[in-house]
């Protein structure tokens, strides 16, 4: 296995709070790894620090092997790390299509500045085309964004983010203000993606059932530290997680 993410001894203070402590992370290439915790345990933080919103107050961050500690986000955007749904805003102004076709220019304009692919790769509008057919939105291609209903506009969004090929893509709780039924949908359909196009998935999500349901890794967070790492059978049997996260109810 290789490791995609690499954090090591990762920390950040604000003022006396340590909003991450000393956290050792190893994130595999092609996984699912979710991170979980009680509000306010640092989840958050430890994203804004991956992706270079925030600036560590010690310790190291490797993504493919290569330190980032100190990017900025435009920087690490570049690298492929993605981090929906801020960095790609959708436009108002711009079809579904134009939308994702920028998005997909992106990633040509990435690639050829890190390397030269001897890939023959399809025209940005191929694949704008059939991305807004993975995320069920082919039919709509040519409306403005403007014009679409929150749930087809978290679509979009996704779709955006998938144009720009990342090779990481880390989402901090995606479905926040979703119904159940669309939250299953849509973490499914990311999921999907993410198999099919062959990206790394974190994820912070609070729907405990989901999270058991999809990932590969759980990394739980308290007080800013990691208290535990492991599967889904490993972290709901850990009864450290159960007292500190749940107290003491069944995962
Ligand atoms: N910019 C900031 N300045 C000061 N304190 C901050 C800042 N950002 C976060 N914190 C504090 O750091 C701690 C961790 O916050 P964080 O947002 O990372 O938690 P979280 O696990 O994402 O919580 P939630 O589940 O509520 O989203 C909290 O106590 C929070 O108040
Ligand atoms: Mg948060």
């Amino acid at each position: 296995m290789t490791a995609i993410l690499e954090t090591e001894a990762l920390t950040k203070r604000f003022g006396n709070l340590v909003a991450n402590d000393d956290i050792d992370l190893v994130v595999e290439e092609g996984s699912t790894h979710s991170v979980i915790g009680p509000n306010g345990a640092g989840k958050s933080t430890l994203f804004n620090l991956i992706t270079g919103l925030l600036e560590p107050t010690s310790g190291e961050i490797r993504f493919n092997g290569e330190d980032i500690t100190h990017e900025t986000p435009h920087e690490v955007a570049r690298r492929g790390l993605a981090r929906s749904f801020q960095i790609t805003d959708v436009f108002d102004g711009l079809t579904a299509f134009e939308n994702v076709r920028v998005a997909a220019q992106f990633a040509d304009d990435r690639r050829s500045s890190v390397w030269r692919s001897a890939e023959n790769l399809a025209e940005p509008r191929e694949r704008a085309e059939s991305i807004l057919e993975d995320v069920g939105l082919a039919d709509r291609a040519d409306q403005r964004a403007a014009e679409f209903a929150y749930g087809d506009r978290r679509k979009l969004e996704i779709g955006i983010t998938i144009a720009t090929e990342p090779d990481l893509l880390m989402l901090d709780e995606p479905t926040a203000g979703m119904g159940r039924e669309d939250t299953v949908t849509t973490i499914q359909l990311v999921q999907r993606l993410a198999d099919e196009r062959d990206f790394t998935l974190m994820l912070i999500e609070h729907d405990l059932e989901i999270i058991m349901s999809i990932s590969d890794t759980i990394t739980v967070l308290q007080q800013g530290a990691v208290i535990a790492e492991g599967t889904p059978a490993e972290i709901s049997a850990n009864e450290e997680v159960q007292r500190a996260y749940l107290g003491g109810a069944d995962l």
